[in-house]
């Protein structure tokens, strides 16, 4: 088991049945809730952010979507992005080589040490968790870049240049965004006397943020509803930017039922994590989410993870607390 669910896959030719580590009690499956099927909420859609309006005269109005979407769905799928497509494709092209290497490449980063800056994992933790999930993946350490980029993977031959630049515009993208949920949240003035005032903000200490990537990998299942590809958690950071490939598999909580998020092509899905929960004071929502196994094709998923720098404390924002909002 400790080398993957990929090769365990690749080793069994066609596996039949899901072996036992693999199997999830029948509360925690994804099809046990017989009067709550997933069907129920088939058409859910996530608030769609176009971000180009960011920067037009309708910034107001997207803000309060913002807002809007943070507090209702912890969730939220971002158009016109400003990340070329290309960059975007490439990324999840580099990922899924990556998975298709032979397991002596791919070993050379397998590890249990959780702090190693480049890490080959399997299910979730491969040391700790009794009940494995379907899945594989690539932890990436991303900042400062050019400290691990020379640590990352040297096959595919493009993977460091690929994932290096993937880096970079997902952390410009995340310091958007979080200019503007900090602008939501009335923390930051849009006017430019915040800027003179010196930017002892916290939107500068993000400039200095933790950044980590994850690629996962989830091969075909011969009883994808015996198992799951991550069980349900929810995010440490601010925000995770998430690209998924045209496989559907994630499941995010709402209104206390489980909803598949449809891909959109070049989209990115942002998700509000537990730091940002704890900073907002509990306005905006880290939700709870898990990762469904498909028996026909396999589905690859990046995701970006964006907090402050790893030894900082996390507290409620003073800005937010007053007598009618204490602190939570
Ligand atoms: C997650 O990281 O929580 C979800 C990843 C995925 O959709 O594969
Ligand atoms: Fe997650």
């Amino acid at each position: 088991y400790q080398k993957g669910v990929k090769q365990l896959y690749e080793n069994g030719e066609v596996l039949q049945r899901v072996p036992k580590k693999y199997i999830f009690p029948p509360s925690e499956r994804s099809s046990t809730n017989k009067e709550e099927p997933n069907v129920a909420m088939q058409n859910f859609q996530l608030p769609i952010i176009d971000f180009a309006d960011l920067i037009g005269p309708n910034r107001s109005h997207v803000l309060q979507s913002l807002a809007n979407a943070c507090e209702k769905y912890g969730f939220f799928q971002v158009v016109n992005h400003s990340i070329a497509d290309e960059v975007v494709r490439s990324m999840l092209d580099v990922n899924e080589r990556f998975f298709d290497l032979p397991l002596e490449e791919r070993a050379k980063y397998m590890t249990t040490d959780m702090r190693a800056p480049v890490r080959y994992g399997t299910s979730f933790s491969q040391t700790k968790d009794t009940v494995f999930c379907w899945r594989d993946f690539l932890k990436l350490l991303s900042h400062p870049l050019s400290d691990f980029i020379p640590l990352w993977p040297s096959s595919p031959v493009d993977f460091r240049e690929v994932a290096a630049t993937y880096a970079e515009e997902t952390k410009h993208l995340f310091l958007t965004i979080m200019e503007a949920i900090l602008e939501s949240l009335g923390i930051k003035e849009s006017n430019k006397e915040e800027e003179t005032e010196g930017k002892d903000n916290i939107l500068k200490d993000f400039e200095n943020c933790s950044h980590m990537m994850v690629a996962n990998f989830y091969p075909p299942c011969p009883e994808p509803n015996l198992t799951l590809g991550m069980p349900p958690h929810s995010d440490y950071g601010f925000l995770t930017l998430l690209l998924q490939d045209e496989v559907e598999g994630l499941q995010i909580q709402f209104q206390g039922k489980w909803v598949t998020i449809q891909p959109i092509p070049n989209a990115f899905i942002v998700n509000v994590g537990d730091h940002l929960e704890i900073f907002s004071n509990g306005k905006y929502k880290s939700v709870l989410h898990r990762v469904l196994v498909n028996e026909m094709k396999s589905r690859v998923s990046v995701t970006s993870l964006h907090s402050l720098p790893f030894n900082c404390s996390i507290r409620p924002s003073p800005k937010l607390i007053n007598e009618e909002n204490p602190k939570r």
